[in-house]
């Protein structure tokens, strides 16, 4: 399938591997042909406890990390928060902010969604902002407008293409094994581009990558990688498998 923009694959561990996990990213690394890395960008968030150690172990093979998320702060007194810096000094490339299970388990709104957003940007970290309706705002026909109304509050002003990232997560579609349709999944993501175009102008929002999020399987990935506009995915589960965060991988290439 010939793609405008490069695709980027993340993998999202969420709150799970110890020291002796730091394999399934080796097993991602071998796995990862000269091929498919010519395709594809490929990245793996861990918890932060791994990110120096994983960052180190990809060093040289391509494969980025990034943080799950970052504090709004740069600095100071912020028992148990982590800052942009300290991602970026850990390694990583890019920063997941406001992924609804922090909207909704840790009370984020938009607008502090947008401040981490801002520090990822101002520590050279490019942000995965998160967006996505819940089941009984789809049901009311309101998906299209409360994603784009999350769009307007949580990404940074004057952003580039280059430097933030998309990813549409239904939040019930995470980790349920439910998808929207191919059908649904097009028309928002080219709603997302279009409110992007009317934040940032047409040019930054054409390049912006627009990730998939919720459910990705290797089962479901090459229906889902091949809807337009959709420029790769944020994946939960599958990404704690090599062998089925590269065939994901794959259907992106
Ligand atoms: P899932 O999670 O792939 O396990 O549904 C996706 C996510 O939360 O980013």
């Amino acid at each position: 399938m010939a793609r405008s923009i490069r695709p980027l694959v993340a993998g999202n561990w969420k709150m799970n591997g110890l020291k002796s996990e730091l394999a399934i990213a080796g097993a991602v690394a071998t796995g990862c042909d000269a091929a498919l890395r010519q395709a594809v960008d490929l990245a793996i968030c861990p918890p932060a406890t791994l990110l120096a150690a994983l960052s180190d172990s990809l060093a040289g093979t391509g494969i980025a990390t990034g943080g799950q998320d970052c504090s709004r702060e740069a600095s100071g007194a912020f028992t148990g928060e982590i800052a942009a810096a300290m991602l970026a000094d850990a390694g990583a490339r890019y920063v997941i902010v406001g992924h609804s299970e922090r909207r909704t388990l840790h009370g984020e709104d938009d607008a502090t969604v947008r401040a981490k957003a801002e520090a990822a940007v101002a520590a050279q970290l490019v942000p995965i902002i998160c967006v996505g309706e819940t089941r009984a705002e789809r049901e009311a026909g309101r998906a299209v407008a409360v994603v784009c109304g999350q769009l307007a509050g949580s990404v940074p002003a004057a952003s580039g293409a280059a430097s933030l990232v998309v990813a549409y997560e239904p939040v019930w579609a995470i980790g349920t094994g439910l998808t929207p349709t191919a059908g649904d999944v097009a028309e928002m993501h080219v709603a997302i581009r279009a409110e992007l175009g009317r934040l940032l102008g047409q040019e930054a929002a054409s390049g912006v990558r627009l990730l998939y999020g919720g459910s990705v399987k290797p089962g479901n990935a090459a229906e889902l990688m091949s809807v337009r506009d959709v420029d790769g995915a944020l994946v939960g589960g599958a990404s704690l498998v090599a062998a089925d965060f590269l065939a994901i991988a794959r259907a992106c290439a």
